[in-house]
């Protein structure tokens, strides 16, 4: 058998204690399969104290993240520090440059950097791999790389955010409001005690910005997705689009509109006869929409340390089998930005949801600033009075361009009968 391949690991939080414990359990599968051992050389954290439920003794300890960058007696190294940049960047960029290859969970380092670092291990002839940084243990990158290669992709999107789906699926599960469900998922460690990444999008937004440059070939511009989370989504809102035959679910979607780029992560009002509609609790998943393939759906876990370990290893298995292939679709020095589409000619049916002080003339002022924008209004409900003596009025739009949409809402923000911000959420169509 050819020799062990040597990988460090840095980072021994719960996936990198689930890659020890993955690479220990099934060591003689893997060596049968990729044709050598994996070797675990060196391991580094930041406390070498802390107990972590696991035996580390056998495995040389690392302080200096320098040392494991720049030893040759390490073939790959395991990047589980986290973070865009600091350490985990220093590691990744350093490891490549001395040839060594990188595997990453780290979406954020990705979504920000991963050109650079693809250049940079292109050249150097090192591999840099990041399956288990979307969609933890699915194989979408896998999928959309090589599976759908010989496709022209028209859109991928999905669910990416195992804690906002959680969270929207017990709300409709108990038609409980936002904040309990939330409380609930921190205690039960489905969501972090600062759930902002995940609330607010931006963890799926790293996820999207990563497989829209898989399926289009672009340089990846998460500066340019189109970010909104699911703070604002009421009991109330969940039970409206069921009455209209939909579920909410946070998608990101990503799709080329008339050569642009156009990318989002906002939640949608998903059709209940699509398969989305059907994802519950922190389950991810992604559908992909090829010329030839037609509509592929990658579903599964999206986080855990033993779904995140198997992508992990599942990289590293593909190192030691001596994979040589390229980082993103494409060769890194061809990548290019593409240019981004504008949301506000995209047309579609949109929903929207007031809270109104409940007095006359409140109805007509809002149907008047929808007919004001040319907004043609298909279905509205009014609710009974909340706590503090207000209604809701939700409605489903007609066909529309978001930017009418948008001009309908701007002309009622002086409004002094609708309170706060109203909620857009778009519905999922076939040609969204
Ligand atoms: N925090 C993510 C989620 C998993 O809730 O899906 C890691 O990206």
């Amino acid at each position: 058998m050819t020799a062990p391949l040597r990988v460090a690991l840095a980072g021994l939080g719960t996936v990198g204690t689930g890659v020890v414990q993955l690479i220990r359990q099934n060591g003689d599968l893997i060596a049968e399969r990729a044709g050598r051992r994996i070797e675990i050389s060196a391991v580094s954290a930041r406390d070498r104290n802390r107990d972590r439920g696991i035996d580390l003794s056998e495995f040389s300890w690392v302080d200096d993240l320098e040392q494991l960058a720049s030893n040759n007696n390490t073939d790959c190294v395991i990047e589980m520090i986290g973070g865009s940049d600091g350490p985990a960047l220093d590691l990744a960029r350093k490891s490549l440059a001395n040839g060594q290859s990188v595997v990453t969970a780290n979406k954020a380092m990705i979504a920000h950097h991963g050109l650079e670092l693809a250049k940079l291990a292109e050249t150097s002839g090192s591999l840099l791999k990041y399956e288990a940084a979307v969609a933890g243990g699915i194989p979408v990158i896998k999928g959309l790389k090589e599976g759908a290669a010989a496709n022209e992709i028209a859109r991928v999107y999905g669910i990416l955010n195992g804690t906002c789906n959680y969270i929207l699926t017990t709300m409709e599960k108990h038609g409980s409001d936002f904040e309990e469900v939330l409380k609930e998922a921190q205690n039960l460690g489905f969501a972090e005690a600062d759930p902002s990444f995940d609330i607010d999008g931006v963890d799926a937004a790293h996820k999207l910005a990563i497989l829209a440059s898989l399926s289009f070939g672009n340089a990846i511009d998460f500066g340019g997705v189109d970010t909104s989370g699911i703070r604002d989504i009421m009991a109330a809102d969940i039970s409206q689009a069921k009455a209209l035959g939909y579920r909410i679910r946070l998608l990101g979607m990503a799709r080329i509109d008339d050569g642009k780029l156009f990318q989002r992560v906002n939640p949608y009002l998903v059709p209940e006869n699509h398969p989305l509609a059907h994802i519950e609790g922190s389950t991810n998943a992604v559908v992909a929409e090829g010329n030839f393939s037609g509509r592929l759906m990658f579903q599964g876990a999206g986080a855990g340390d033993g779904p995140t370990a198997s992508a992990v290893v599942a990289d590293i298995i593909d190192i030691a089998r001596g994979d040589n292939g390229t980082v993103f679709a494409s060769p890194a020095n061809q990548m290019v930005a593409i240019d981004r589409a504008e949301s506000g000619n995209r047309k579609g049916k949109s929903y929207i949801r007031f809270v109104v002080a409940d007095k006359p003339g409140v109805l007509a002022e809002i149907t008047a600033a929808m007919r004001d924008a040319d907004v043609s209004i298909e279905s509205l409900i009014q609710t009974e009075k909340t706590d503090e003596g207000n209604v809701l009025i939700s409605m489903v739009t007609h066909d529309a361009t978001e930017g009418d949409v948008t001009k309908s809402l701007a002309s009622l923000s002086s409004s002094t009968s609708v309170t706060g911000e109203p909620m857009i959420m778009h519905l999922l169509s076939d040609d969204d």
